[in-house]
């Protein structure tokens, strides 16, 4: 799997089927990559040179949306900074004659109108979704959610999401088939199939199951387009695990209510910069491919691996 790095409005972009916010929360502590989120927000940290959250607001963008939501904390203004033009480092590369990098430093500022909510506190993926409501305008009947630390390649599913939600209404998940055995760490959906094989229709979810106990081996990515209904779930949702309002459990709400629900199985690649691991495949993955970086990284890998 390459990394996909396009930024397009193809045929059939989610723009012409309703997405116009999205909204990408990133206001959580980040304990997984203690000590350094003490001062460095994780949605900064570069895949080789260009933070996740620069993809995530990439893929957003390619999907139609006109507006970034970014839901931070009191301390991580950095993250909502870097999407800011910076008119003196511009000047400087240009009277330098430093064009690529004058094109790669304009690429965030001029992708979407970005904004910011803030969550006081780490209350939890729904609360921080919640946080972002005073931000919707009265046409966002629905609005995309992305995690920042979710890269799902090759990008487009949300246009694939929203084009569903155009046939069924209600709220589109995305899904990854995985292994049975596999599957433990996620959230995995309770499905009946739709005539298209990539489409299922979500009776519930489970979070983190045995494997014996997996409803499907649909699990759960960071892609949501949620109805503005969920919303008014959110409010009425009580704390879950560790004290945090999570947005699943107010999509169980909807669900339990009859609202439409669906899931797009995703047939393609992910990686998960929420973990060194993870964050480490995935620089790896992004670094194979650079033209620059590419062929030393994997000469160098070879011998490594080989010691
Ligand atoms: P994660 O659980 O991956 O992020 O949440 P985290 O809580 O920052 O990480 P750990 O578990 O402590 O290492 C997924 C996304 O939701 C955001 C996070 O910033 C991340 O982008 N989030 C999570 C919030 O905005 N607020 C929250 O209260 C929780």
């Amino acid at each position: 799997m390459a990394p996909s790095t396009t930024v397009s409005s193809g045929p059939g972009s989610a723009s012409a089927i309703g997405i116009r916010t999205a909204i990408v929360p990133a206001a959580g502590l980040g304990t997984r990559f203690l000590p350094t989120t003490k001062a460095v927000p994780k949605e900064l940290f570069p895949v080789v040179d260009t933070p996740g959250i620069e993809y995530v607001a990439r893929e957003a963008a390619e999907a139609g949306a006109k507006r970034l939501v970014i839901v931070t904390s009191p301390g991580k203004d950095a993250v909502a900074q870097y999407f800011q033009p910076q008119p003196e480092l511009e000047e400087t590369l240009e009277r330098r004659g430093k064009t690529e990098l004058l094109a790669k430093v304009r690429v965030a500022p001029g992708l979407l109108a970005v904004e910011t909510a803030i969550q006081d506190e780490p209350l939890g993926l729904g609360h921080a979704v919640s946080c972002a409501e005073p931000n919707l305008e009265p046409e966002d009947e629905a609005v995309a959610v992305l995690l920042p630390d979710d890269l799902v390649l090759p990008t487009g599913v949300l246009g694939r999401m929203a084009g569903i939600r155009a046939r069924y209404g209600g709220t589109v998940l995305c899904a990854f088939d995985i292994p049975r055995a596999e599957i433990s760490p996620y959230g995995v959906f309770d499905v009946e199939d739709t005539d298209d094989p990539d489409v299922k229709k979500v009776n519930g979810m489970v979070e983190k199951p045995a494997p014996e106990d997996a409803p499907s081996t649909y699990a759960a990515a960071g892609r949501y387009l949620l109805d503005r209904a969920v919303f008014g779930a959110l409010k009425r949702i009580t704390p879950g695990a560790g004290g945090e309002l999570q947005l699943t459990d107010a999509i169980a709400m909807l669900i339990a209510e009859g609202h439409s629900v669906h899931v797009v199985v995703h047939r393609g690649g992910r990686h998960d910069l929420g973990n060194p691991g993870g964050f480490l495949r995935a620089a790896v993955d992004f670094a194979l491919v650079d033209p620059e970086y590419g062929p030393d990284l994997r000469e160098w890998l070879r011998g490594r691996v080989e010691e």
